[in-house]
Formats: C-alpha cells, structure tokens, sequence
C-alpha cells in the first residue's frame, strides 16, 4: 500500500461503498501526522473521527458519544463549547483577530493581564504571552537566565529539574525534564538540566509509604540546589503532580521546602502549572495548596479554557524589574513569537476566567474530587493494580507488571472507549481527569465505565 500526495485511497475499498467514517480516516492516514502516534498501529485501527463536543462529551462523524476523561489532553477544564467561550471568540473573531503586541498595545490583552494579575498568587503580577506550554516554559527559561545575567551573574546559566519532569517538547524543554520514552532519540542534542530525584510515591526509591513518608526524596534536591547554586538559575518543577511521567502525585510540603531553598540559595524557582493550573488540584493554582509564590509560574491548557492555543509566564515584580534598561545598558527581553497576547484567545481567557470564578468550578471540583478519591481508594483493591492516587480532578492507578502493566492498560482503555469513554494510559498508568464541571451523574458514569473496564481486562 502506498500513501502518498495526490494518491488517493478511495482505489483501496474494491468497489465497496464506504461509508463517511471510513473515508474520513483513510483520507486522514493519508496525510495528517499525528502527534505521540505509532504510524502502523494507528493505520489498522477504527480511531473516532471527532466532529462535535459539547460538555463533557465528544461526539464522532457516526455520531457515536464519548465521555471526555481526560479533558482532551488536560485542557477543557470548562468542558467543551462553553457558551460564554463560544460567544467570546465569536464577538472577538469581529472586531480584531490579531494586532502586533510589539511597542503596542490591545484592549484584550491588556483586559486579561489585567485578570491573570489578579488572580495569580501573591506579587506574580508581569504577564509574558506565548501560544503553547512548550513555549512558555521556553520564555521562562530565557527570562531566568537573562534575569542573572541583566544582574551581571552569567555563570548562572544552568537549570534544575526533577527526573521525570515533562515541560514540552522543544528541544529546551525536553533537556529540562527527559522523559527517554519520548525524547531518546534527540538525547544527543539535549542541554541537559541538572536532575533531583523525583518524588515518584508509586515507586518510591527509599520504600516509603504515605503513612510513614518524611519526604526523604527531598534530600536529593537540596543536594542538586546546595552543591550548584553558584551555577543554577532557577529550579522547575511541575507542582504536586508529575503528568507525563505517569501522573506521580506527590505532597504540597516538597513544595515549600523547595521555596526555602530556592530563595537561601538564590535560585529562582519556576512552577510549571501548565497541567494543573486553573482549578485542577482543587484551587486555582497548585501553589496555593503549599501557600508558596513562586518567581515564575507557566499557565497554558487551562488559560482559555481549553478553547484556543494560548500560554504565558507570569513574573514577579522582582524578576520583572530587572530587565529595566538605563540609558547604558539594554536590558530587553529579545524573545517574542507573532501570536503572543493574540487578542481571539485573549478573548476566550478572559471569558474562562469570568467561568472560573463566576460558577464557582473550584466548588464543583471539591465534589468530583471526593468522588475520585473513594473510587481509586477502593480500586486499588482491584487484583492486578499495583496502586491509586487522587488528589483535586486527578486521579490514576497503574497495572502492575504481573498482570501485563501497558499492553493491559491499552486494552482497558479500548474497552472503555467501546462502552463509551475516552482514556489514553501513559504506559501502565489509567487515569481519570474529567473537566472540572462534569456533573455529578456524568461522574458517575466515567467511574462506572471505568471500573468495568478495569474488572473486564483483569479478572
Ligand atoms: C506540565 C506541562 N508542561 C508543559 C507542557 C507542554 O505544553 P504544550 O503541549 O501546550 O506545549 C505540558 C503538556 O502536557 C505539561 O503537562
């Protein structure tokens, strides 16, 4: 079989009539590249074509409804086609769809870094605008080193990361974290952080358990913060839950010990709330779980409610000040990407953020967390599952390697999606991150789904 441009695939069906579904996918094989996608494997499957969703759920072209368990990589915290977001972008998409943010200025932009200020945690009031997380996370790392380095400490150039970490998948991302699942094959090219142990409770290396956990991982990042501070610019971390790893759930307590060291040390610190940020952990930001404000946070997904690509680090007064220029010295940030505070998306955050707080979606994720919790309390039990952790809107468990850890995993997932819910496992890890306003039915239903996927495949 050859797929190719301008080679067309309808020849392949033999003179049966396909149906619209069929077409479809043949057409996409054809020429879309997927992201995180194995080519064979994707080929000979029946994936959903999406054409529709509304709320929780996703609707596919042979108008078959799926149950969004992941909020579609994390991001529809508002569920999708929110109506508030919707008429926002519709409005906004009239009046100005883009304007240079260079040396000037947009009533949107200028409205919703305005709102990001004010619900961001203690002085994090400087509003740097990026489009995707990866870009974000880029843009802190260049203000950091460019913040020692406008302070006349270029020696600090090195970043401190935590094994495991995901932060994006530029190539300066992915030195910070390394995943080797996903970047091995570029690790040759890679500025490497200087990596701490991960605080990976699944799998605690130093055989801790909740009950009995004095955090002894922490020591390995006093020592990465101790023994380099001269040389680091900043530590980075995904606050209280590391996502692409496998969604290791770790205590807020890591984080304030880490706010302290930072700051004897004179490391800034960078949270990555780009996952968990905008309600997900239970408050707004995952920070304020450990009563801690970071120099930098990154926001993405959640920022415009899933809705259009917009991403942005929020700095301190501090760190903001320092890139004043005098009339000797230029001190500019030289960084910028053409999409930055476009005004559509900037549109669609302020009307998310309007939902945030107006629906009071922190009180919904209160119920659902309660609900997460008890149901991964109680499927721990589950022969075949090596553990369970909850915390906000995240929840997971892992297959044990006995009873067939990924393989197993994919299978529970297809179950799932056959009975009518939409999970995608990181290697043996299942995990359930409804947006943040499903319905306590609607909760109820994934669970359920859930549970006699997990009882179907294992047992
Ligand atoms: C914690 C974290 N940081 C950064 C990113 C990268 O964001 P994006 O995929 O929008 O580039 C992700 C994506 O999942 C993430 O979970």
């Amino acid at each position: 079989m050859f797929y190719g441009k301008n080679v067309g695939v309808v020849p392949e069906h033999h003179g049966a009539i396909m149906n619209r579904t069929d077409i479809l996918r043949r057409k996409d094989i054809n020429h879309f590249w997927h992201p995180y996608t194995d080519i064979n494997s994707f080929e000979r499957r029946e994936f959903p074509v999406i054409e529709h969703a509304e709320g929780v759920y996703l609707e596919d072209t042979a108008g078959n409804r799926l149950l969004d368990g992941i909020s579609s990589w994390w991001c529809m915290n508002l569920g999708h086609s929110h109506p508030d977001i919707v008429d926002a972008i519709r409005k906004q998409s009239g009046r100005l769809q883009n304007s240079i943010t260079a040396g000037m200025s947009h009533t949107e932009v200028i409205r919703l870094s305005e709102k990001i200020a004010d619900i961001a945690p203690g002085n994090l009031s400087r509003v740097y605008y990026a489009s995707d997380g990866a870009c974000s996370v880029e843009a802190a790392m260049r203000i950091s080193l460019q913040y020692w380095w406008n302070l006349d400490r270029p020696e600090k150039r090195r970043m401190i990361s935590l094994s495991g970490g995901y932060h994006g998948d530029t190539l300066g991302c992915a030195g910070l974290g390394y995943i080797s699942g996903f970047h091995k094959p570029v690790e040759h090219v890679l500025n490497r952080s200087i990596t701490a142990d991960s605080p990976h409770c699944f799998h605690c290396i130093y055989s801790c358990n909740p009950e009995d956990c004095g955090m002894e991982c922490f020591a390995s990042m006093e020592k990465a913060v101790i023994e380099n501070c001269g040389a680091a610019a900043a530590v980075i971390v995904e606050p209280v839950c590391q996502g692409a790893a496998g969604m290791r759930i770790y205590p807020p307590l890591y984080l304030s010990r880490l706010k302290k060291l930072c700051d004897e040390n004179e490391v800034l610190l960078i949270l990555d709330e780009i996952a968990v940020g905008f309600g997900r952990t239970g408050r707004m930001f995952a920070s304020e779980l450990a009563e801690i404000v970071p120099d930098m946070m990154c926001i993405g997904k959640g920022l415009t409610g899933g809705s259009l690509p917009m991403s942005a680090v929020v700095a301190s007064e501090e760190v903001y000040d320092a890139f004043r220029s005098d009339s000797q010295i230029d001190r500019t940030f030289y960084h910028g990407h053409t999409f930055c505070g476009n005004p559509i998306a900037a549109a669609a955050a302020c009307a998310a953020i309007d939902v945030y707080e107006r629906d009071n979606v922190l009180g919904n994720v209160e119920i659902l967390a309660k609900m997460l919790l008890e149901a991964f309390g109680k499927y721990r039990d589950i022969p075949g599952i090596h553990g369970s952790t909850a915390l906000g809107c995240m929840s997971a468990l892992e297959i044990s390697e006995e009873s067939g850890g990924a393989s197993t995993a994919l299978e529970i997932a297809d179950t799932a999606r056959r009975k009518g819910l939409f999970i995608r496992p990181l290697g043996p890890v299942l995990y359930l991150w409804p947006p943040l306003v499903t319905a306590n039915n609607e909760m109820a239903k994934m669970l359920q789904i859930f549970e006699d996927s997990l009882i179907e495949n294992l047992s």
